[in-house]
Protein backbone atom coordinates (compact mmCIF):
# COMPACT_ATOMS: atom_id res chain seq x y z
CA UNK A 1 0.00 0.00 0.00
CA UNK A 2 1.59 3.63 -0.74
CA UNK A 3 2.66 5.34 2.31
CA UNK A 4 0.41 8.76 2.72
CA UNK A 5 2.84 11.94 2.03
CA UNK A 6 3.18 14.12 5.00
CA UNK A 7 3.97 17.79 5.02
CA UNK A 8 6.10 19.50 7.56
CA UNK A 9 3.95 20.02 10.64
CA UNK A 10 4.74 23.75 11.41
CA UNK A 11 6.44 26.76 10.37
CA UNK A 12 9.12 26.24 13.14
CA UNK A 13 9.76 23.23 11.52
CA UNK A 14 9.73 24.06 8.02
CA UNK A 15 12.48 27.02 8.98
CA UNK A 16 14.39 24.26 11.49
CA UNK A 17 14.46 21.57 8.75
CA UNK A 18 15.86 24.14 5.87
CA UNK A 19 18.14 25.65 8.11
CA UNK A 20 19.62 22.75 8.90
CA UNK A 21 20.44 22.21 5.90
CA UNK A 22 22.00 24.96 4.77
CA UNK A 23 23.98 25.19 8.05
CA UNK A 24 27.02 22.72 7.82
CA UNK A 25 30.44 22.04 7.38
CA UNK A 26 29.98 25.02 4.53
CA UNK A 27 29.52 27.21 7.32
CA UNK A 28 32.25 26.12 9.98
CA UNK A 29 34.67 25.13 8.22
CA UNK A 30 34.41 26.10 4.49
CA UNK A 31 33.65 29.91 5.47
CA UNK A 32 36.29 30.65 7.40
CA UNK A 33 38.46 28.92 5.28
CA UNK A 34 37.37 31.02 2.59
CA UNK A 35 37.47 34.15 4.65
CA UNK A 36 40.67 33.27 5.88
CA UNK A 37 42.02 32.91 1.93
CA UNK A 38 40.11 35.59 0.65
CA UNK A 39 41.87 38.48 3.21
CA UNK A 40 38.73 38.45 5.42
CA UNK A 41 36.16 41.20 5.74
CA UNK A 42 36.03 42.26 2.02
CA UNK A 43 35.13 38.67 1.22
CA UNK A 44 32.41 38.65 3.67
CA UNK A 45 31.19 42.01 2.27
CA UNK A 46 30.75 40.13 -1.70
CA UNK A 47 29.69 37.24 0.08
CA UNK A 48 26.63 38.81 1.54
CA UNK A 49 25.86 40.26 -1.97
CA UNK A 50 25.51 36.96 -3.05
CA UNK A 51 23.54 35.07 -0.51
CA UNK A 52 21.40 38.39 -1.74
CA UNK A 53 21.24 38.88 -5.29
CA UNK A 54 22.06 35.16 -6.53
CA UNK A 55 21.70 32.84 -3.53
CA UNK A 56 18.34 33.39 -2.13
CA UNK A 57 16.67 34.02 -5.60
CA UNK A 58 17.62 30.64 -6.45
CA UNK A 59 16.47 29.17 -3.48
CA UNK A 60 13.01 30.62 -3.51
CA UNK A 61 12.89 28.87 -7.19
CA UNK A 62 13.50 25.73 -5.97
CA UNK A 63 10.92 26.10 -3.74
CA UNK A 64 8.32 27.27 -6.36
CA UNK A 65 9.14 23.98 -8.31
CA UNK A 66 9.09 21.64 -5.40
CA UNK A 67 5.91 22.83 -3.86
CA UNK A 68 3.79 23.25 -6.60
CA UNK A 69 4.22 19.92 -7.25
CA UNK A 70 4.37 18.22 -3.97
CA UNK A 71 7.19 15.48 -5.52
CA UNK A 72 10.51 14.38 -5.41
CA UNK A 73 12.75 16.41 -7.86
CA UNK A 74 12.76 14.19 -10.81
CA UNK A 75 8.93 14.30 -10.71
CA UNK A 76 8.80 17.75 -10.29
CA UNK A 77 10.02 18.62 -13.13
CA UNK A 78 8.76 16.17 -14.99
CA UNK A 79 5.23 17.27 -13.97
CA UNK A 80 5.81 21.31 -14.66
CA UNK A 81 6.74 20.18 -18.51
CA UNK A 82 5.69 16.77 -19.41
CA UNK A 83 7.52 15.22 -21.83
CA UNK A 84 10.00 17.25 -22.27
CA UNK A 85 14.23 16.81 -21.50
CA UNK A 86 13.79 19.49 -18.36
CA UNK A 87 13.35 16.31 -16.17
CA UNK A 88 17.35 16.40 -16.09
CA UNK A 89 17.02 18.85 -13.87
CA UNK A 90 15.79 16.85 -11.47
CA UNK A 91 17.53 13.83 -12.21
CA UNK A 92 21.06 16.12 -11.34
CA UNK A 93 19.82 17.03 -7.79
CA UNK A 94 19.42 13.74 -7.08
CA UNK A 95 22.18 12.65 -8.52
CA UNK A 96 24.48 15.27 -6.98
CA UNK A 97 22.59 14.61 -3.49
CA UNK A 98 23.80 10.93 -3.85
CA UNK A 99 27.46 11.53 -4.52
CA UNK A 100 28.26 14.41 -2.25
CA UNK A 101 26.63 12.57 0.74
CA UNK A 102 28.73 9.79 0.22
CA UNK A 103 32.17 12.03 1.19
CA UNK A 104 29.86 14.32 3.09
CA UNK A 105 29.53 11.60 5.70
CA UNK A 106 33.07 10.36 5.87
CA UNK A 107 33.85 14.41 6.57
CA UNK A 108 31.26 14.17 9.18
CA UNK A 109 32.30 11.06 10.54
CA UNK A 110 35.88 13.04 10.95
CA UNK A 111 34.05 15.56 13.11
CA UNK A 112 32.68 12.33 15.47
CA UNK A 113 35.74 11.79 15.89
CA UNK A 114 37.20 14.45 16.39
CA UNK A 115 34.46 14.89 19.29
CA UNK A 116 34.92 12.12 21.05
CA UNK A 117 38.52 12.50 20.90
CA UNK A 118 38.16 15.99 22.57
CA UNK A 119 35.75 14.60 25.48
CA UNK A 120 38.00 11.88 26.16
CA UNK A 121 41.02 14.33 25.93
CA UNK A 122 43.21 12.71 23.93
CA UNK A 123 42.82 15.53 21.29
CA UNK A 124 44.38 18.09 24.00
CA UNK A 125 46.99 15.71 25.06
CA UNK A 126 48.58 15.23 21.26
CA UNK A 127 51.01 17.28 19.85
CA UNK A 128 51.58 17.35 16.39
CA UNK A 129 48.14 17.71 15.09
CA UNK A 130 49.24 17.44 11.50
CA UNK A 131 50.36 13.57 12.44
CA UNK A 132 47.22 13.20 14.41
CA UNK A 133 45.11 14.09 11.62
CA UNK A 134 46.76 12.29 8.39
CA UNK A 135 46.98 9.15 10.68
CA UNK A 136 43.78 9.20 11.64
CA UNK A 137 42.48 9.70 7.95
CA UNK A 138 45.17 7.56 6.25
CA UNK A 139 43.93 5.02 8.15
CA UNK A 140 41.89 1.85 6.20
CA UNK A 141 39.64 1.03 9.36
CA UNK A 142 38.85 4.17 11.77
CA UNK A 143 37.39 6.79 9.10
CA UNK A 144 35.11 4.43 7.96
CA UNK A 145 33.91 2.89 11.19
CA UNK A 146 33.01 6.54 12.15
CA UNK A 147 31.81 7.25 8.50
CA UNK A 148 29.25 3.93 9.36
CA UNK A 149 28.30 5.44 12.66
CA UNK A 150 27.11 8.71 11.03
CA UNK A 151 25.15 7.30 8.16
CA UNK A 152 23.01 5.45 10.80
CA UNK A 153 22.34 8.02 12.43
CA UNK A 154 21.03 9.48 9.69
CA UNK A 155 19.43 6.99 8.55
CA UNK A 156 17.62 6.12 11.47
CA UNK A 157 16.27 9.93 11.39
CA UNK A 158 15.13 9.29 7.64
CA UNK A 159 13.21 5.89 8.34
CA UNK A 160 11.12 7.42 10.41
CA UNK A 161 9.76 10.13 7.84
CA UNK A 162 9.61 13.69 7.21
CA UNK A 163 7.44 15.12 9.96
CA UNK A 164 8.45 12.64 12.78
CA UNK A 165 12.18 12.05 11.60
CA UNK A 166 13.47 15.28 10.00
CA UNK A 167 11.64 17.66 11.81
CA UNK A 168 11.20 16.60 14.88
CA UNK A 169 15.21 15.64 15.49
CA UNK A 170 16.20 19.69 13.60
CA UNK A 171 13.79 21.04 15.45
CA UNK A 172 15.69 19.89 19.02
CA UNK A 173 19.21 19.96 17.03
CA UNK A 174 19.33 23.70 15.41
CA UNK A 175 18.50 25.08 18.44
CA UNK A 176 21.19 23.42 20.15
CA UNK A 177 23.32 24.53 17.55
CA UNK A 178 22.67 27.76 18.32
CA UNK A 179 23.39 27.80 21.58
CA UNK A 180 27.02 26.11 21.37
CA UNK A 181 27.30 28.36 18.93
CA UNK A 182 26.42 31.67 21.38
CA UNK A 183 28.64 30.46 24.23
CA UNK A 184 31.39 29.74 22.11
CA UNK A 185 31.24 33.22 20.84
CA UNK A 186 30.81 34.68 23.95
CA UNK A 187 33.85 32.95 25.16
CA UNK A 188 35.98 33.94 22.60
CA UNK A 189 35.39 37.61 23.78
CA UNK A 190 38.10 36.48 26.62
CA UNK A 191 40.78 35.14 24.30
CA UNK A 192 44.03 37.69 23.80
CA UNK A 193 43.46 37.82 19.98
CA UNK A 194 39.88 38.62 20.29
CA UNK A 195 40.65 42.37 18.97
CA UNK A 196 42.83 41.45 16.08
CA UNK A 197 40.24 38.47 14.92
CA UNK A 198 37.85 41.20 14.97
CA UNK A 199 39.38 43.74 13.07
CA UNK A 200 40.11 40.87 10.22
CA UNK A 201 36.44 40.41 10.12
CA UNK A 202 35.12 43.87 10.24
CA UNK A 203 37.45 46.12 8.67
CA UNK A 204 37.14 45.73 5.08
CA UNK A 205 40.04 46.53 2.55
CA UNK A 206 38.15 47.03 -0.79
CA UNK A 207 41.92 46.75 -2.19
CA UNK A 208 41.80 42.60 -1.70
CA UNK A 209 38.32 42.54 -3.92
CA UNK A 210 39.67 40.91 -6.93
CA UNK A 211 37.56 38.67 -9.75
CA UNK A 212 39.10 35.80 -7.68
CA UNK A 213 37.32 36.49 -4.65
CA UNK A 214 33.88 37.56 -6.62
CA UNK A 215 33.87 34.02 -7.22
CA UNK A 216 35.08 32.18 -4.32
CA UNK A 217 32.41 34.28 -2.57
CA UNK A 218 29.64 32.87 -5.21
CA UNK A 219 30.49 29.20 -4.93
CA UNK A 220 30.43 29.06 -1.28
CA UNK A 221 26.67 30.66 -0.96
CA UNK A 222 25.76 28.06 -4.08
CA UNK A 223 27.45 25.10 -1.45
CA UNK A 224 26.24 26.76 2.05
CA UNK A 225 22.84 27.36 0.61
CA UNK A 226 22.30 24.11 -0.54
CA UNK A 227 21.45 24.95 -3.68
CA UNK A 228 20.97 23.16 -7.31
CA UNK A 229 21.23 19.42 -5.02
CA UNK A 230 17.37 18.74 -5.09
CA UNK A 231 17.80 19.17 -1.23
CA UNK A 232 15.75 22.46 -0.93
CA UNK A 233 13.53 21.52 -3.88
CA UNK A 234 12.46 17.97 -2.09
CA UNK A 235 12.17 19.60 1.16
CA UNK A 236 9.83 22.31 -0.44
CA UNK A 237 7.74 19.61 -1.77
CA UNK A 238 6.40 19.04 2.07
CA UNK A 239 5.35 22.58 2.49
CA UNK A 240 1.29 23.13 3.13
CA UNK A 241 -0.08 25.97 1.14
CA UNK A 242 -0.05 27.85 4.00
CA UNK A 243 4.15 28.20 3.93
CA UNK A 244 5.31 31.79 2.84
CA UNK A 245 8.25 30.76 0.26
CA UNK A 246 9.70 34.75 0.61
CA UNK A 247 9.23 34.48 4.51
CA UNK A 248 11.17 30.61 4.90
CA UNK A 249 13.80 31.79 2.67
CA UNK A 250 14.59 35.22 4.09
CA UNK A 251 14.65 33.27 7.92
CA UNK A 252 17.15 30.70 6.08
CA UNK A 253 19.29 32.76 4.39
CA UNK A 254 19.58 34.80 7.71
CA UNK A 255 20.39 32.01 9.82
CA UNK A 256 22.79 30.56 7.52
CA UNK A 257 24.80 33.70 7.23
CA UNK A 258 24.95 34.35 11.33
CA UNK A 259 26.21 30.93 11.57
CA UNK A 260 28.93 31.57 9.11
CA UNK A 261 29.89 34.81 10.54
CA UNK A 262 29.96 33.76 14.56
CA UNK A 263 32.15 30.84 13.34
CA UNK A 264 34.20 33.41 12.06
CA UNK A 265 34.08 35.29 15.83
CA UNK A 266 34.92 31.92 17.09
CA UNK A 267 37.95 31.09 14.79
CA UNK A 268 39.55 33.75 13.79
CA UNK A 269 39.95 35.33 17.62
CA UNK A 270 41.57 31.82 18.40
CA UNK A 271 44.02 31.57 15.51
CA UNK A 272 45.18 35.17 16.56
CA UNK A 273 45.46 34.33 20.03
CA UNK A 274 48.84 32.09 19.02
CA UNK A 275 51.78 33.82 17.77
CA UNK A 276 52.78 32.99 14.68
CA UNK A 277 49.94 31.53 13.51
CA UNK A 278 47.99 32.53 9.97
CA UNK A 279 44.42 32.96 9.14
CA UNK A 280 45.06 31.65 5.70
CA UNK A 281 45.89 28.00 6.46
CA UNK A 282 43.36 26.27 4.05
CA UNK A 283 41.61 23.37 4.73
CA UNK A 284 43.34 22.04 7.71
CA UNK A 285 42.06 25.39 9.48
CA UNK A 286 39.08 23.37 11.75
CA UNK A 287 41.00 20.21 11.77
CA UNK A 288 44.91 21.08 12.24
CA UNK A 289 44.77 24.95 13.12
CA UNK A 290 42.57 24.81 15.92
CA UNK A 291 43.76 21.77 17.76
CA UNK A 292 47.11 23.38 18.56
CA UNK A 293 45.37 26.72 19.11
CA UNK A 294 43.07 25.37 21.76
CA UNK A 295 46.00 23.39 23.01
CA UNK A 296 48.29 26.76 23.74
CA UNK A 297 45.03 28.59 24.39
CA UNK A 298 43.89 26.23 27.67
CA UNK A 299 47.24 24.63 27.97
CA UNK A 300 46.98 25.44 31.97
CA UNK A 301 43.76 24.74 31.95
CA UNK A 302 43.27 21.35 30.28
CA UNK A 303 39.65 20.64 31.59
CA UNK A 304 38.58 23.81 29.80
CA UNK A 305 40.20 22.69 26.58
CA UNK A 306 38.92 19.82 26.61
CA UNK A 307 35.35 21.30 27.13
CA UNK A 308 35.64 24.02 24.48
CA UNK A 309 37.38 22.01 21.63
CA UNK A 310 34.65 19.08 22.38
CA UNK A 311 31.75 21.80 22.38
CA UNK A 312 33.26 22.98 18.97
CA UNK A 313 33.54 19.61 17.32
CA UNK A 314 29.71 18.94 18.62
CA UNK A 315 29.26 22.18 16.80
CA UNK A 316 30.17 21.25 13.47
CA UNK A 317 28.89 17.78 13.75
CA UNK A 318 25.60 18.94 14.46
CA UNK A 319 25.84 20.58 11.61
CA UNK A 320 26.97 18.04 9.78
CA UNK A 321 24.00 16.14 10.75
CA UNK A 322 21.27 17.98 10.07
CA UNK A 323 22.81 18.71 6.36
CA UNK A 324 23.55 14.97 5.91
CA UNK A 325 19.81 14.35 6.11
CA UNK A 326 18.97 16.97 3.56
CA UNK A 327 20.86 14.97 1.01
CA UNK A 328 19.33 11.48 1.79
CA UNK A 329 15.54 12.94 1.49
CA UNK A 330 15.50 13.29 -2.36
CA UNK A 331 17.19 10.47 -3.13
CA UNK A 332 15.00 8.38 -0.79
CA UNK A 333 12.11 10.39 -1.89
CA UNK A 334 12.62 9.67 -5.41
CA UNK A 335 13.04 5.27 -5.04
CA UNK A 336 10.29 5.19 -2.57
CA UNK A 337 7.66 7.47 -4.88
CA UNK A 338 8.78 6.48 -8.68
CA UNK A 339 9.69 2.81 -7.71
CA UNK A 340 7.14 2.44 -5.51
CA UNK A 341 9.49 0.54 -2.31
CA UNK A 342 8.53 1.57 0.96
CA UNK A 343 10.27 4.49 2.84
CA UNK A 344 12.28 2.30 5.03
CA UNK A 345 13.46 0.39 2.07
CA UNK A 346 14.51 3.27 0.09
CA UNK A 347 16.35 4.76 2.69
CA UNK A 348 18.09 1.61 3.18
CA UNK A 349 19.14 1.37 -0.61
CA UNK A 350 20.47 4.73 -0.47
CA UNK A 351 22.26 4.44 3.16
CA UNK A 352 24.16 1.17 2.03
CA UNK A 353 25.14 2.22 -1.75
CA UNK A 354 26.30 5.88 -0.06
CA UNK A 355 28.34 4.35 2.49
CA UNK A 356 30.15 1.63 -0.32
CA UNK A 357 30.82 4.67 -2.26
CA UNK A 358 31.95 6.68 0.98
CA UNK A 359 34.64 3.75 1.86
CA UNK A 360 35.75 4.10 -1.89
CA UNK A 361 36.18 8.17 -0.74
CA UNK A 362 37.69 7.01 2.63
CA UNK A 363 40.19 4.95 1.33
CA UNK A 364 41.24 7.24 -1.30
CA UNK A 365 42.12 9.46 1.33
CA UNK A 366 44.73 6.84 2.50
CA UNK A 367 45.98 3.64 1.15
CA UNK A 368 44.97 4.31 -2.14
CA UNK A 369 46.09 7.98 -2.21
CA UNK A 370 48.01 6.54 -5.62
CA UNK A 371 45.00 6.22 -7.31
CA UNK A 372 43.95 9.23 -9.31
CA UNK A 373 41.74 10.39 -11.44
CA UNK A 374 42.98 13.09 -13.97
CA UNK A 375 45.44 13.65 -11.62
CA UNK A 376 42.94 14.01 -8.25
CA UNK A 377 42.10 11.33 -5.89
CA UNK A 378 39.00 9.66 -6.40
CA UNK A 379 37.75 12.23 -2.83
CA UNK A 380 39.33 15.19 -4.79
CA UNK A 381 37.62 14.19 -7.53
CA UNK A 382 34.08 13.51 -6.62
CA UNK A 383 34.16 16.95 -5.00
CA UNK A 384 35.32 18.99 -8.27
CA UNK A 385 33.15 17.10 -10.37
CA UNK A 386 30.10 17.83 -8.12
CA UNK A 387 30.89 21.54 -6.82
CA UNK A 388 32.42 22.49 -9.89
CA UNK A 389 31.17 21.02 -12.50
CA UNK A 390 27.66 19.80 -11.89
CA UNK A 391 25.97 22.13 -9.32
CA UNK A 392 26.96 25.28 -11.49
CA UNK A 393 25.10 23.72 -14.47
CA UNK A 394 22.13 22.74 -12.50
CA UNK A 395 21.86 26.24 -10.72
CA UNK A 396 21.81 27.44 -14.70
CA UNK A 397 19.36 25.43 -15.56
CA UNK A 398 17.17 25.71 -12.70
CA UNK A 399 16.90 29.89 -13.24
CA UNK A 400 16.54 28.99 -16.88
CA UNK A 401 13.38 26.98 -16.04
CA UNK A 402 11.96 28.93 -13.60
CA UNK A 403 12.73 32.56 -14.85
CA UNK A 404 11.91 31.60 -18.84
CA UNK A 405 10.26 28.03 -18.94
CA UNK A 406 7.52 28.01 -16.57
CA UNK A 407 4.23 29.48 -16.81
CA UNK A 408 5.16 33.23 -15.05
CA UNK A 409 1.61 33.24 -13.21
CA UNK A 410 2.04 29.66 -11.34
CA UNK A 411 5.29 31.32 -10.18
CA UNK A 412 3.55 34.59 -8.89
CA UNK A 413 0.76 32.23 -7.61
CA UNK A 414 3.52 30.12 -5.21
CA UNK A 415 5.50 33.11 -4.22
CA UNK A 416 2.12 34.89 -3.07
CA UNK A 417 0.19 31.75 -1.55
CA UNK A 418 -2.51 32.69 -4.75
CA UNK A 419 -2.18 36.24 -3.94
CA UNK A 420 -2.98 35.95 -0.16
CA UNK A 421 0.83 37.09 0.17
CA UNK A 422 0.94 40.33 -1.40
CA UNK A 423 4.77 40.97 -2.35
CA UNK A 424 6.17 44.02 -4.03
CA UNK A 425 9.56 41.81 -4.47
CA UNK A 426 8.29 40.19 -7.35
CA UNK A 427 9.56 41.90 -9.97
CA UNK A 428 12.79 42.46 -8.88
CA UNK A 429 12.82 38.59 -7.98
CA UNK A 430 11.78 38.06 -11.32
CA UNK A 431 14.58 40.13 -12.85
CA UNK A 432 17.26 38.51 -10.60
CA UNK A 433 16.59 35.26 -11.49
CA UNK A 434 15.83 35.95 -15.25
CA UNK A 435 18.77 38.31 -16.39
CA UNK A 436 21.39 38.37 -13.05
CA UNK A 437 21.91 34.99 -11.57
CA UNK A 438 21.92 32.83 -14.95
CA UNK A 439 24.54 35.75 -15.93
CA UNK A 440 26.51 35.83 -12.73
CA UNK A 441 27.11 31.54 -12.74
CA UNK A 442 27.92 31.33 -16.42
CA UNK A 443 30.69 33.64 -15.18
CA UNK A 444 31.66 31.26 -12.38
CA UNK A 445 31.63 28.45 -14.03
CA UNK A 446 33.57 29.31 -17.34
CA UNK A 447 36.22 31.26 -14.77
CA UNK A 448 36.94 27.85 -12.87
CA UNK A 449 36.47 25.71 -15.95
CA UNK A 450 39.17 27.86 -17.73
CA UNK A 451 41.86 28.37 -14.89
N1 LIG B 1 24.77 23.60 2.91
C1 LIG B 1 25.54 22.56 3.49
C2 LIG B 1 26.73 23.16 4.22
O1 LIG B 1 26.84 24.32 4.36
C3 LIG B 1 26.03 21.57 2.50
C4 LIG B 1 24.96 21.01 1.67
C5 LIG B 1 24.98 21.21 0.35
C6 LIG B 1 23.92 20.32 2.24
C7 LIG B 1 23.96 20.77 -0.43
C8 LIG B 1 22.90 19.86 1.47
C9 LIG B 1 22.92 20.09 0.14
O2 LIG B 1 27.58 22.44 4.64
Amino acid sequence: MKEERKNFGSKLGVIMAAAGSAVGLGNVWRFPTEVGRNGGAAFILVYLLCVLLIGAPLMLSEFVVGRSTHANPIKAYSKLAPGSWWRVVGVEGVVVAFLILSFYVIVSGWTLYYTVQSFAGALMESRDYKAFFSDFTGDAWMPVLYGIMLMLLVHVVIVRGVQNGIEKFSKVMMPLLLAIIMVLAACSFRLPGFGQGMAYLLKPDFSKITTDVLLSAMGQAFFSLSLAMGCLCAYASYFDSGTRLQRTVFSVSVIDTLVAVMSGFIIFPAVFSVQGLQPNEGAGLVFITLPSVFNMVFGGAPFLGYLFSGMFYMLLLLAALTSAMSLHEPVTAYLHESFGLTRHKAATLVSLSCMSLGVVCSLSCGIWSGYTIFGLTFFDFLDFLTAKIIMPVGGLLICIFVGWVLDRKLVRDEVTNGGKAHTCLFPIYMFLIRYVVPIAICVIFFNELLR
